[in-house]
């Protein structure tokens, strides 16, 4: 299996935003092993990988071009390790057709939606794409909390807006969490121990994904 520390720059830790994305990636690899565990289609250790990788290219970013780290990843991954590279820019988009939604993501940047586009197309989207979107969703750092619950934290600090593309989004991630919950035999919420409640201090400020933006 593949570690996140071979594919980092040297000088990644001296940045306290690449350690809160690590310690992300370690609860989104915990929760997806945990998950994995319970669908006899899915291997925990890869499932443990995927999570792990997921948010790779955000260390090779800086802040401000963060909604690039989808596509980075893929690129970084591409050659050598495909089906890592196809999490890296799936994880971020629950429906590959919603184009609204990956504009949205993007910032309104329509080259980098387009490429992203460009490479979903390519994809089919399959458990382990479900499953890694979900984990990310409902992860802090070291804490879960319900997709629900998320996406009022978004929108109580202003990360996301509240409208038709954002709803429409989190409607997606739902009908992910009850394809996933019939699979387990149970609520994932209960497995993971996911908040419902969105006032709820987290421990450390999750990272910032998924960002609503009004479309221009
Ligand atoms: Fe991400």
């Amino acid at each position: 299996m593949l570690r996140l520390d071979e594919f980092l720059p040297d000088d990644w830790s001296a940045e306290p935003r690449n350690v809160r994305t690590y310690e992300h990636s370690m609860t989104v690899a915990n929760a997806a092993r945990l998950v994995a565990s319970r669908i006899a289609a899915l291997d925990p250790e890869k499932a443990y990988m995927y999570g792990m990788m997921h948010d790779v290219g955000k260390f090779y970013l800086p802040a401000n071009e963060a909604y690039k780290h989808p596509r980075i990843g893929f690129k970084l991954l591409e050659t050598k390790h495909n089906d890592i590279a196809e999490i890296c820019v799936s994880h971020a988009f629950p429906d590959f057709s919603d184009l609204e939604h990956i504009l949205s993501y993007c910032h309104g940047d329509k080259p980098e939606a387009h490429a992203v586009c460009e490479l979903l197309s390519n994809i089919k989207h399959d458990l382990y794409i479900d499953l890694i979107q979900f984990c990310d969703k409902v992860s802090g750092i070291g804490t879960y909390m319900t997709i629900e619950a998320k996406y009022d934290w978004y929108i109580e600090r202003d990360i996301m807006i509240q409208n038709d593309v954002t709803l429409r989004y989190l409607e997606t991630l739902q009908s992910i969490k009850k394809k996933l919950d019939k699979l387990v035999g149970y609520d994932l919420y209960a497995l993971i121990g996911a908040s419902q409640n969105s006032k709820e201090p987290v421990r450390k400020k999750v990272h910032v994904d998924g960002r609503g933006c009004s479309l221009q």
